[in-house]
């Protein structure tokens, strides 16, 4: 097996070394090209580049493997909790009860926020959206715990951030939508569990009980692990590219919140269901849906289909799609959309446009009929695989910054006007001057 890549440019050979991952993947490493040749690279999108060495999340898109440090997502998903799984991303191992014990209490005692950031609130309009809610109360934690900004954090210091991160957000996310009701917000309770505290913070009001259902808790603690990390996609790379600055944790992991809100990434999951919506109020004729989905000169894509590194199937989406049946029939929900669903999923796997470009179901697909089915309103989709991304963002900035990588600066090919001479706004306007 060859331990070099050669190049040769201008009559001239030049030998780059290759690096090889655990899993037989294999890179050009090209850190001296430049150097050596003068040359860059040019990948539009990364989909070529590989921008760091990690060992946190495997995954293999031709064969539909997602791994969390070699635990495949299928185990993780049946026997693993979230809070579990969010300790194995960060700390590289599952836990020991002790260990797993300390870091439930960090996050249970860190629930609250602080009551001038409640005021905050007040000032958003009730419309909102709660991913622009989430970003700035993201960011704001910083302006609250100066004692955490300094990138190198000692490891309690960093314990603790991680402990108000993960036990902040569920409870920022919580009242940015009792908020958008204009309901009080109902604080955060020791007794509950992870789950069990988000869902009594959204769903319970002071003036009735309200009791956590098993079901919906158990459902929504798998769709938390499904979404938990995704090696170096757009929202991940972009917590490590704010993070190699040196900016502070809460500025990074509230840059990642932002970079995930497109519907290229994780805003997908509300359009898929506003799609359905359309499909089912155009009277559910999927296969003319797919028609556009088909059209160049119609800018309507299939949301939930596609996925830039599973080219055969999304391991997350077949776990979904049974839990999907499952939840719906424990609480009894016949959701009409579920069938136009699974109908167009039907009808895309066997055309031709889809199979040959590999387009299949993404995570996306099927999460927001679950998340509909638990009663949690659209524009909170991105906020709940916010929740559940967090640990695979602070595990990647912490891998980021123990592997000391450098500032994120890439290069680029100028293809702009070359040099001309500046000239008063008065000469261009008499015509004296032509475009350049
Ligand atoms: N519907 C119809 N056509 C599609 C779709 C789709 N959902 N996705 C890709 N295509 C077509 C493209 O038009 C292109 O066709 P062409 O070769 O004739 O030009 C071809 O398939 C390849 O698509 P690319 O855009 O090159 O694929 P890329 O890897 O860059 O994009 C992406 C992947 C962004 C996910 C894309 O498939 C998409 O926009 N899907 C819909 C949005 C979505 O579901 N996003 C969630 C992703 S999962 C996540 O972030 C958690």
């Amino acid at each position: 097996m060859s331990k070099t890549a050669k190049i040769i440019y201008n009559d001239k050979t030049y030998e780059l070394p290759l690096v090889e991952g655990s899993e037989q993947e294999h890179a050009i490493d090209i850190s001296s090209l430049r150097d050596k040749t003068g040359l860059i690279t040019l990948d539009s999108g990364y989909k070529n580049s590989g921008a760091t060495l990690s060992k946190i999340t495997f995954l293999d898109g031709e064969l539909g493997i997602l791994r969390y440090r070699g635990y495949p997502i299928e185990q993780l998903a049946e026997k693993s909790s979230f809070l579990e799984v969010a300790h194995l991303l960060i700390y590289g191992e599952l836990p020991t009860t002790e260990q797993f014990s300390n870091f439930t209490t960090g996050i249970t005692r860190h629930s609250l926020i602080h009551e001038d950031m409640k005021r905050f609130y007040e000032a958003y309009p009730k419309k909102a959206h709660p991913m622009s809610i989430l970003a700035s109360m993201l960011c704001s934690l910083s302006t609250f715990y100066s004692d955490s900004l300094t990138p190198k954090l000692s490891p309690e210091a960093l314990a603790t951030t991680i402990h108000r991160l993960i036990a902040k957000t569920s409870t920022i996310a919580a009242w940015a939508y009792k908020n958008s009701l204009g309901h009080p917000v109902m604080y955060p309770q020791n007794k509950f569990n992870y789950c069990e505290n988000f869902l009594h913070m959204m769903f319970a009001m002071p003036t009735e009980d309200y009791e956590v259902d098993p079901v919906v808790v158990d459902a929504l603690d798998k769709l938390l692990i499904l979404h938990a990390d995704h090696e170096q996609n757009c929202s991940a790379s972009t917590v490590r590219m704010v993070g190699s600055s040196h900016a502070n944790l809460y500025a990074s992991i509230s840059a990642g919140v932002l970079a995930l809100w497109g519907p290229r990434h994780g805003g997908a999951n509300q359009e898929v269901i506003q799609m359905l919506e359309a499909i089912k109020a155009d009277g559910g004729d999927y296969k003319k849906w797919l028609a556009k989905a088909k059209d160049k000169n119609d800018p309507f894509l299939l949301m939930g289909f596609g996925h830039r590194v599973y080219k055969n199937f999304d391991p997350r989406a077949t776990i979904i799609k049974k839990a999907c049946d499952q939840v719906l029939k424990k609480l009894g929900v016949n959701d009409p959309i579920l069938e136009i669903a699974k109908g167009l999923e039907e009808e895309a796997l066997k055309d031709s446009y889809f199979v040959e470009r590999k387009l299949y179901p993404n995570v996306d697909f099927y999460s927001g009929i679950i998340y509909r089915a638990i009663g949690i309103p659209t524009d909170m989709f991105t906020v709940m695989f916010a929740l559940g991304r967090l640990p695979g963002w602070i595990a990647q900035w912490k891998e980021m910054m123990e592997n000391k990588e450098p500032i994120a600066r890439p290069r680029q090919i100028y293809t702009g006007a070359v040099t001309r001479d500046y000239v008063p706004a008065k000469q261009r306007e008499k015509g004296k001057v032509l475009v350049a």
